[in-house]
């Protein structure tokens, strides 16, 4: 399969997220070998182009085009001419002057990485842009809950907490659902984004019961076989979206009392950073059905498999794109977001 660019996974079929997601099984394979590397993007440089703070998915994509063999170069803002004024155009035409051969790219901007390739016209991974999508996130969010439930056709997933600044529950949702997972979304009113029943990924159709949006935890979590926790993002929050962290904890964390009211099979995700005592307590992310660090280093294959199927896959199997989703307007979010 050949992809050309992952700006999104809302245009991505079952069938090519499962052939990502077989492909990364073969790439986990990759690091438990001695040489932990094969050749299959030897001679290609790859940019990590991160204008926005990050530690798992920044340092995941260098060790997973090195374990393909690529040369990587890494860009961040902080110390570059980005802050001497230099434009994102300007930024990115720049470096692709120097002869690469693709870009992984982290902006604050939803939709920055799809006008990063059409001005560099070179392929382009999203590695989380603004409130618009965080693809790989939810790709290895796939592929951990899959290697512990196995496959996700069915399975209920919930997914918890600040979903209004939140990229990875917009991805989540695409890829979720495109596996055939029941999904719940469970927030404080105040951290439920507006129009989000019409948004494509949400709302009913033939066939299809939509996704269930509630403020009550406690009614969804008996009957979870995954409950993914998103963190709440206190540095986009100005005003006063719920009255104080203790009852945010008590309205809609993962406490100690929850976690002993889950069914005895469901996992839990996060994507972290983790705000440990907020949306989840330091017991259930150390819990032995926690799968925070599986999902860390499930981030190395998915991204491995993703570079692998840009810039190695076969030509003449392009996959089948469902439809083309790849722009903010998709998800209908524009502004500034984060994990
Ligand atoms: N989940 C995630 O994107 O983490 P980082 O911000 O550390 O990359």
């Amino acid at each position: 399969m050949k992809l050309p660019h992952l700006l999104t996974v809302d245009g991505l079929s079952r069938r090519q997220i499962t052939t990502l997601l077989d492909t990364a099984v073969e790439m986990e394979a990759v690091g438990h070998r001695e040489v932990k590397k094969i050749p299959a993007l030897r001679g290609i440089t790859i940019v990590n182009a991160f204008f926005e703070d990050s530690t798992r998915t920044k340092m995941s994509f260098d060790l997973a085009a090195k374990r393909l063999s690529a040369d990587t170069m890494a860009f961040a803002s902080k110390g570059s001419s980005t802050a001497k004024g230099e434009s994102l155009r300007d930024t990115v035409l720049t470096i692709a002057a120097m002869g690469v051969d693709g870009f992984v790219i982290r902006h604050k901007g939803s939709g920055a990485p799809q006008r990063a390739m059409d001005w560099t016209g070179l392929p382009v991974v999203n590695a989380g842009d603004g409130m618009h999508g965080h693809p790989t996130q939810a790709l290895l969010d796939a592929y951990a809950m899959r290697s512990r439930l196995g496959d996700l056709e069915g399975k209920h997933v919930a997914i918890v907490g600040d979903l209004f600044h939140s990229r990875v529950v917009r991805s989540n949702l695409a890829c979720l659902r495109t596996l055939g997972a029941k999904v719940t979304l469970v927030a404080p009113p105040t951290l439920v984004p507006q129009g989000i029943a019409e948004w494509p990924v949400v709302a009913a159709g033939p066939g299809d019961p939509g996704v269930e949006i509630t403020s009550h935890l406690d009614d969804v979590l008996p009957h979870v076989d995954a409950l993914m926790m998103l963190r709440v993002q206190r540095e986009r929050m100005s005003g006063g979206f719920f009255p104080s962290e203790a009852e945010y904890a008590e309205g809609w964390g993962l406490t100690r009392a929850r976690l002993a009211r889950l069914p005895e099979h469901a996992v839990i995700c996060h994507p972290g950073p983790m705000n440990r005592g907020l949306e989840i307590a330091p017991e259930a992310a150390d819990h032995a059905r926690s799968l925070i660090l599986d999902q860390v280093a499930a981030g190395v294959s998915i991204r491995m498999a993703v570079l692998f199927h840009i810039f190695a896959g076969d030509p003449d199997d392009p996959g089948e794109q469902r439809n083309d989703a790849n722009t903010p307007a998709a998800t209908g979010h524009e502004s500034e977001g984060s994990t």
